[in-house]
């Protein structure tokens, strides 16, 4: 796509937004994701540093260069790759299992919605509040996307003026979804769930004490509300309560759905993605944290990584062969594809145990194309390391070794499509955990099902908080012992 920008305040990324265009770009203009690369048609500017290191010598040569670093101090004729814009393909899933329990069915005349915020995507579901039957789905992406990848560039946005901004993009994005959910069934209740970020910008509150230590969010309780008021739509919502910060309600709707809450057994909640957050605990008590794993999973800071759109490898085999999603030519990679990789190359000893690149290329080639640079497996072994290491310390603090965990949850699209063996073999997950593991999808969705549909719900709320402790990480010696430690990969 080739357009004319004109000369205006900012940056060439920040006039790509005011035209409407949406790159998406994980580390939201800090220069250092690499994904706003444009090309500059006529006279691009000289290369600065940061453009040297995440932009080839032929590109720049070329006259590529990054958006966010380019002032936009005169007109420039640039080509955009649409597929950096291009919402359409990316790939959303939705589905959750179910979980049994005696819970007993809240019938009532009407119809009720659920919605999960999430950072990358928004699900809805329509229900019949009479019998409980799911009547609709409809996924989409959550637009303030073009503001970065991760809550933390959100929260910045939000503390430098945006959080109008990100505010208005979230209640349209849920306006649009309703619309498609929605004919003529009258609502008359909303139940919605997402991380403590996204509820803040949802009801623009100060986000201010989100992104700086210690770490504190302007509310964690339920809220209730007329949604006349958040969305133009008559009836009542309710916003689950989180646990802290960075453990939001999309991680309480997540232990309600699978009942670690109701059971002895001690099971474990992973969700993956820029940020990790996990739980460990049963009936009697509940461990949380999270861990900042940064893009990597989703292909940010990775020189061929992509998030997961249409294109993109989502699986290596031990042949080379490829697989990608929606089996379109491959673009790039993303997050599933990136751990099958790293397997395959430590099995084939062109990487060692350290991370170091062993063969004369000093690249693991995927395809003609598509690699990765010692610099992107560094990447990686950043987020593999977060998330290993938040595991560990959760089981210490919670006084338990991985073999006498009885099942490990995987929550999100993410955990829907690694593969788990390779996932075991680089060390993401514990190798004790093979055999329990068990992927569960949008568990925050779940949760917000059965709050929806069901009697005396808001006390199984109440006593999820009341017995979940949440770490916080930050400083803490053991966390960073086991963080370097587990650097090295696993064979
Ligand atoms: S947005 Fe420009 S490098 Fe990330």
């Amino acid at each position: 796509m080739r357009m004319l920008i004109k000369k205006s305040n900012g940056t060439l990324l920040d006039a790509l937004k005011a035209e409407n265009i949406y790159i998406n770009v994980p580390c939201n203009g800090r220069g250092t994701c690499g994904k706003c690369k444009v090309k500059i048609l006529d006279s691009a500017p000289p290369a600065t540093m940061a453009e040297k290191n995440l932009i080839s010598f032929e590109e720049l040569e070329a006259g590529f260069r990054l958006a966010c670093y380019i002032p936009s101090d005169m007109t420039y004729d640039v080509e955009i790759d649409e597929k950096l814009i291009s919402d359409k393909d990316f790939s959303i899933v939705s589905f959750y299992e179910h979980f049994d329990d005696n819970t007993t069915l809240n019938s009532m005349d009407g119809y009720g919605v659920g919605i999960d915020i999430g950072t990358t995507t928004i699900a809805l579901e329509l229900f019949d509040l009479r019998d409980g039957k799911l009547l609709k789905t409809h996924t989409l992406l959550n637009s303030q996307r073009a503001y970065g990848s991760d809550v933390i560039s959100r929260i910045d946005h939000a503390n430098k003026g945006g959080l109008e901004e990100l505010n208005e993009k979230i209640i349209s994005d849920l306006k649009t979804g309703l619309k498609v959910l929605l004919n003529d069934e009258e609502i008359i209740k909303a139940t919605l769930a997402g991380n403590t970020t996204m509820l803040h910008l949802l009801m623009k509150a100060d986000c201010s004490g989100l992104g700086v230590y210690p770490f504190t969010a302007n509310f964690l309780d339920m809220k209730v509300g007329d949604l006349a008021e958040l969305l133009d739509i008559p009836g009542q919502y309710t916003l689950l309560a989180g646990i802290s910060t960075y453990v939001g309600a999309d991680i309480l709707s997540g232990i309600m759905h699978t009942n670690m809450h109701k059971n002895k057994s001690i099971c474990i909640l992973i969700d993956i993605g820029t940020n990790g957050e996990m739980a460990i605990g049963n009936q009697d008590s509940i461990i949380t944290l999270a861990t900042a794993a940064g893009p990597a999973f989703e292909g940010g800071n990775i020189s061929c990584g992509l998030g997961s759109i249409k294109g993109a490898i989502c699986q290596v085999n031990p042949d080379k062969t490829i697989k990608t999603i929606g089996d379109q030519e491959p673009l790039g990679i993303c997050g599933s594809g990136l751990i099958d990789a790293i397997a395959i190359a430590l099995a084939n000893e062109d990487l060692d145990d350290t991370g170091f690149i062993e063969n004369d290329e000093e690249i693991i080639s995927i395809t003609d194309h598509i690699f990765l640079t010692q610099k992107d497996i560094r990447e990686f072994q950043l987020a593999k390391s977060a998330i290993r290491a938040g595991i560990e310390v959760l089981m210490i603090k919670y006084g338990i070794e991985a073999k006498n965990v009885d099942k490990v949850y995987l929550a999100g699209g993410f955990g829907k499509f690694i593969n788990l063996e390779n996932a075991l073999t680089i060390g993401l997950l514990p190798k004790a955990f093979n055999g329990k593991i068990y992927r569960v999808g949008n568990t925050s969705l779940g949760g917000v099902r059965k709050f929806l549909l069901y009697n005396d719900i808001e006390k199984e709320v109440d006593y999820i908080k009341s017995i979940a402790k949440d770490l916080n990480l930050a400083h803490d010696p053991l966390f960073n012992e086991l963080f370097m430690e587990h650097m090295l990969f696993e064979q």
